[in-house]
């Protein structure tokens, strides 16, 4: 236990993931369990590959009164991981206020309504509470316009909430760049197409799911019990600037 999570131990902890069940989420639960947690991971539909040692329910986000039906039917949550999020690509005069409610209804609205529903628990285990924002709440987002304005106001809610939950809740947001999932190949083609966006990153890959799942259980242990309020980057080295590429001057020095 713990040998891939920088040995911690989390046995006896209970911890919620939401959107658990695929891509970065199941990457979290998976390392949680591999630190000794008692992990549940809520979803609408169950995952499609078992994740051994999690437990599903099932649950809208959308619908705060499943959450908060769901929160009170736990004993106890020591962790919990607002993982569930996402949008889809559309210009911003493409779309419409519906949608766009849609998306910050799932990335904004929902890890508050779930926070607040799970806030006593986790407050009774002086527990932590791990935000999954992106890269694209840190600059524009051309094409996910209102999915970086949701990921930009997470980032944000989680500081005030580590201020007014202190000391009792922990909060900290994980700003993740490109993360290798079931998905990938929807936004950039086959391996050759992967190759070419990981090669944009100074680490020269997009990052596994279990290399977040690492991240959240070292935010969420006694190994950061000092540490709130804070956004870690897990992006391999960012973005590098365009400008370089254009720049003309100094290539030779
Ligand atoms: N993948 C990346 O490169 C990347 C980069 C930066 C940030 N992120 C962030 O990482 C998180 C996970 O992304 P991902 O790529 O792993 O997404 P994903 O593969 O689409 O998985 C999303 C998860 O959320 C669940 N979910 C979606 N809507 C839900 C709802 N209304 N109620 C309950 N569960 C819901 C999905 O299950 P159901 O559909 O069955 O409900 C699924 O388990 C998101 O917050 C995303 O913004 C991802």
């Amino acid at each position: 236990m713990g040998r891939d999570t920088g040995g911690a131990d989390l046995s006896g902890r209970v911890v919620v993931v939401t959107g658990g069940t695929r891509g970065v989420g199941a990457g979290i639960a998976r390392a949680f369990a591999a630190a000794g947690a008692e992990v549940v991971v809520c979803a609408r539909r169950p995952p499609d590959v078992p994740l051994d040692g999690c437990a599903f329910a099932p649950l809208d986000l959308r619908d705060a009164a499943a959450v908060r039906e769901f929160f009170a039917g736990l004993d106890r949550v020591d962790v919990l991981v607002n993982n569930a999020g996402g949008t889809p690509y559309r210009l911003l005069g493409e779309t419409d206020a519906e949608r766009h409610a849609r998306v910050i209804e799932l990335n904004l609205t929902a890890p508050l309504t779930v926070s607040l529903a799970a806030r006593d628990r986790l407050a009774a285990a002086r527990g932590a509470i791990v935000m999954i924002g992106s890269v694209s709440g840190t600059r524009a987002s051309p094409g996910t316009a209102a999915y970086g304005a949701a990921k930009a106001g997470l980032e944000n809610l989680a500081r005030s909430m580590a201020v007014e939950w202190a000391p009792d809740i922990r909060v900290n947001t994980l700003v993740l760049g490109m993360v290798r999932t079931e998905s990938t190949a929807l936004h950039y083609g086959d391996e050759a197409g992967v190759a070419a966006v990981g090669a944009t990153v100074p680490l020269g890959r997009l990052a596994e799911p279990r290399e977040i799942g690492e991240a959240a259980v070292f935010l969420a242990s006694d190994a950061a019990a000092y540490i709130s309020g804070a956004s870690l980057l897990v992006h391999g080295g960012g973005e590098r600037p365009a400008f370089l590429d254009a720049a003309t001057v100094n290539k030779e020095a």
